[in-house]
Order: C-alpha cells, then sequence, then structure tokens
C-alpha cells in the first residue's frame, strides 16, 4: 500500500515538474519572440529624405552611389541620376574636382561651383558630395554608408589605363547609357558655333546651322518626357508662376532663376521657346540644344512643377487665363531679344509682371565666351573623346533602362 502511494505522490510530482518545465519553455520562447520583435523595430532609419513613403521607412533605405564630371549637364546626366535613384531608395551624387577631371579625362568646361550647382538642383539627387575620386573603392563606399555603386554601360578608363570601377565591381550596378547625348557632342556642337564669324564677335546675326556628331543621334521618346514629369498639374489654391525662355545648355544661371521665380508662388511653370523662334532672333547657331533636349533638362531641376513646350513668344491674355497664372517673372540676366520686351506687355498692362534678381549672373554667353577663347585646346582634347563615343556606338549591346 504504502509502495503504491510512494509511486502516486512521484507520479503527481513528476505532471507538476513537466507541467512548470512547459510552462518556463513557453514563456522563455514568448519573450525571445518579443525580443526579436522589438530588434526588428530597431531597423527603422531615420532619414532627412522627406520623399521616403512609410513602406520605404519600414524597411532599411538602400543607399545609391553615382558619381561623374557633370560637365555641361544634359539629359543623358540626368537620365543617369533619374536611372539609379530608381535602383535603391536614396542616391548620394559624387562630384569630382576640376583637377581630377583634367587628371582622368580632360579640362571641364564648367568649374566645380557650376557643376556642384547643376547636381544639386537636380529633383533626383538626395545627397552631393564634393571631390571625390575618379576610380572609387568600397571603403568609400562604405563611408558614404552606400550599398552599391551605379554606372552607365560605358565603363571609363582612369588615368593610370585600368577600368575606373574595377575595385567596386562586386557592388556595381549598370543601367543604360542614355544614346545621341553627350558633353562630348555637346563641346563639339559649341565648338561649331565658336567658329562661326558671328559668334567670335559675339553678335547674333544669321550663320550656318551648327548640328555635328552625325555619328549619334538624340532620340526624344514620350517614355522619356513621361519619365522626367511631375506628372502634376496647379491645384486651385496655387499661387502659379509663369517664366518662359531658351534654357539653353541648363546651367546655373537657368537655376538660379528658376530657384527665385519658384519663390514667388506654389506653382512654377516653364515656358520653353521653340527652336525657330530662337534661330531668328538669336541667328542660325541657336539653340544648341533642340528643344525635347531643353524640355528634358528644365523638367530635371526641382524647382519646376511643369513645362509649356515650345510656348507661344508672346504672353497674351488667353495664355494667363488657360494657365491660372499670377505672376509672370522676368529676369534681369533675360538675354533673348532683351532689347525688345513687347512680348511682355499684357502682363505688365494688367499689374502681374515682376523683374528679379537671381543668385548668379551666368548666362549662356558667359560659356560661349569660354568656348571661344578655349576653342583649339577644347577642338584638341575632344578628339579622343570623339573617337571613344564612337567605338562605345559601335561596340554597345543592350541594356534595358530602369
Ligand atoms: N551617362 C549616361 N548617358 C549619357 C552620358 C552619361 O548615362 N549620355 C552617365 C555615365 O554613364 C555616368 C554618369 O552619367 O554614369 C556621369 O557621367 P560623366 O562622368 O559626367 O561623364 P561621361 O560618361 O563621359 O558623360 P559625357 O560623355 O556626357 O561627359
Amino acid at each position: 500500500m504504502m509502495v503504491v502511494e510512494t509511486y502516486h505522490n512521484l507520479a503527481v510530482l513528476c505532471i507538476f515538474f513537466t507541467i512548470a518545465l512547459g510552462g518556463l519553455i513557453l514563456l522563455i520562447a514568448t519573450n525571445l519572440f518579443k525580443g526579436k520583435q522589438k530588434k526588428q523595430s530597431y531597423l527603422i532609419e531615420k532619414t532627412d529624405n522627406d520623399t521616403l513613403v512609410d513602406s520605404q521607412l519600414r524597411k532599411k533605405p538602400v543607399r545609391v552611389y553615382l558619381d561623374g564630371c557633370w560637365d555641361v549637364m544634359h539629359s543623358g546626366h540626368y537620365n543617369a541620376l533619374r536611372q539609379a535613384k530608381a535602383l535603391g531608395d536614396i542616391l548620394v551624387v559624387g562630384v569630382h574636382s576640376d583637377e581630377e577631371i583634367a587628371r582622368n579625362k580632360r579640362e571641364p568646361v564648367m568649374k566645380n561651383e557650376q557643376r556642384m550647382a547643376a547636381v544639386k538642383s537636380c529633383k533626383w539627387a538626395d545627397e552631393v558630395v564634393f571631390d571625390v575620386p575618379y576610380s572609387p573603392s568600397i571603403a568609400l563606399l562604405d563611408e558614404l554608408k552606400c550599398d552599391y555603386c551605379a554606372h552607365g554601360d560605358d565603363m571609363p578608363v582612369a588615368a593610370n589605363g585600368k577600368s575606373a570601377y574595377d575595385a567596386v565591381m562586386d557592388r556595381l550596378k549598370i543601367f543604360r547609357r542614355t544614346p545621341g547625348i553627350s558633353t562630348t557632342h555637346l563641346i563639339q556642337r559649341l565648338i561649331d558655333a565658336a567658329n562661326q564669324p558671328s559668334i567670335q564677335s559675339l553678335n547674333n546675326s544669321l550663320t550656318k546651322p551648327t548640328r555635328s556628331a552625325s555619328w549619334s543621334s538624340f532620340l526624344p521618346s514620350s517614355h522619356r518626357i513621361s519619365a522626367f514629369s511631375n506628372n502634376t498639374v496647379p491645384k486651385k489654391d496655387d499661387t502659379v508662376i509663369y517664366i518662359d525662355g531658351v534654357f539653353d545648355l541648363f546651367h546655373v544661371g537657368h537655376i538660379s532663376a528658376l530657384k527665385a521665380a519658384k519663390k514667388m508662388g506654389t506653382f512654377l511653370y516653364v515656358g520653353l521657346y521653340n527652336d525657330d523662334i530662337v534661330r531668328k532672333i538669336m541667328g542660325n547657331c541657336f539653340p544648341i540644344q533642340s528643344l525635347q533636349e531643353r524640355v528634358l533638362n528644365v523638367l530635371s531641376c526641382k524647382y519646376v512643377d511643369d513645362v509649356i513646350i515650345g510656348c507661344p513668344f508672346e504672353i497674351s491674355e488667353s495664355t494667363i487665363k488657360s494657365l491660372h497664372i499670377s505672376k509672370v517673372i522676368l529676369t534681369k540676366n533675360t538675354l533673348i531679344a532683351s532689347n525688345n520686351l513687347e512680348r511682355y506687355s499684357y502682363p505688365k498692362k494688367i499689374g502681374i509682371l515682376e523683374t528679379i534678381e537671381t543668385e548668379s549672373d551666368f548666362t549662356t554667353k558667359t560659356l560661349m565666351r569660354r568656348i571661344v577663347n578655349d576653342r583649339e585646346k577644347l577642338q584638341q582634347q575632344n578628339k579622343n573623346r570623339v573617337e571613344k563615343a564612337k567605338k562605345y556606338v559601335e561596340e554597345q549591346t543592350y541594356v534595358e533602362e530602369q
């Protein structure tokens, strides 16, 4: 009887211990799970970039690094910035110094300050870093907390003869280089324009049109325009600002005008004159960039909401009413037909024309003067680049655009 009772007590004790052990294991497992959940929530990283949406904030944002010379900014550069941004969440843009570009490529036409301003104003650039090396390293990517380095499918060769991106191959993402547009093209067009006698004296009489670089053509498509567009319209309460012009060779002077114009309201329309109008007024050498190229450049600027492609030269009552314009802006640096501002007489009459100062006095004339003075040196330096560009056209393979 005693033995049976002892066995019974032992069994009760065993059951009690098993239940207690089970409970303990359950408690530990629950806490571990909670701990894990807490740890995951730490993965949310704070970022200054307010374009990130909630779903992107919940995971660690992917940081992409894209460097470049960004000399005489063009729509190929802007499309590179757009595609690189699409490869991650935050785009960190490296800008080489004048000395680094001269050492590895050729002397830049646009200097440090002008190239930095062009990149900083681009709507796809989240962070901009100046004076980065021509050949990036893993240490640089880590220092900038970048997961990837991006580049177009044209690998540059550094001064030492090696591919400039060898060291970051494991973290390299390649996007499609935009065909038919490059600084080399633009410099060639500028040199051709600078060789016209009327440009050398910087007067605007009619001259032969310049359209060199027939080895590759600019190919604007509706996809490209839609990829660059903000797809937005003014809301009822918006204060709509309108500024028009040529915006050829989009530079720091244009950017500072657009920045100042945007400050005057909440929605900025930029009107771009068509090529015929520009040619008639400025001579056959202009515009250096076609209307389609100019449209893409202006759309890349963060101060711009929308553009009017081939806008009317004269700002009429119907234009003002149709676009709900509150203010028309004219800057002190306006070059085109600056001695005849008849086209602004209606906005002036109704009291909505405002002439403003801007931060930069850089104009297309400043750039042309630089080209005229340096054209022989530039022609010499550009020769190799033209050969390289032709070789790229011959050898290019298919890479899908982002
Ligand atoms: N890029 C591009 N499409 C172009 C021109 C440049 O995608 N038509 C890309 C390059 O592949 C690079 C970035 O833009 O990733 C910066 O280019 P940059 O260093 O300024 O020089 P290049 O590639 O030589 O451009 P360019 O010939 O216009 O000077």
